[in-house]
């Protein structure tokens, strides 16, 4: 796997179920939540504006954006809702002996997420 690369983002063992955190993994910003007991990791930029979207609201597994409403699933990143029209990148993420760590491609830059975002990509 070597266009993967794991990214601790930290202890999430204080984050309850329902909640949100932003963490940082490299260049990205990962917003990190909990959903009935399970970890989840999307990008933390709504694919409608540069905006966070772990500001927002969480709804189950829907996250609304701050900004507008537009909404995602935090299984996979999907779109859920408008204004948005496609979805953010989403990650996988794991236990490991350090922490938490998201899997990140090696290529995944912020500057490569292209106006608009990303349809699931993993
Ligand atoms: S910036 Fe998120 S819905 Fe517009």
């Amino acid at each position: 796997l070597e266009s993967h690369s794991q990214v601790v983002v930290g202890d999430v063992s204080d984050l309850a179920d329902g909640q949100m955190m932003s963490c940082v993994a490299g260049t990205t910003n990962v917003l990190v939540c909990r959903v009935k007991g399970s970890l989840y990791a999307i990008e933390d930029r709504c694919s409608h504006a540069d905006v966070v979207l772990s500001t927002g609201l969480l709804q189950g597994h829907i996250v609304t954006c701050p900004r507008h409403g537009a909404r995602f699933d935090v299984r996979d990143g999907s779109h859920a809702g408008p204004p948005a029209h496609t979805g953010v990148k989403s990650f996988d993420i794991s236990d490991t002996d350090t922490g938490i760590a998201v899997t990140l491609r090696k290529t995944e830059r912020p500057d490569e997420f292209p106006e608009g975002g990303y349809l699931r990509t993993r």
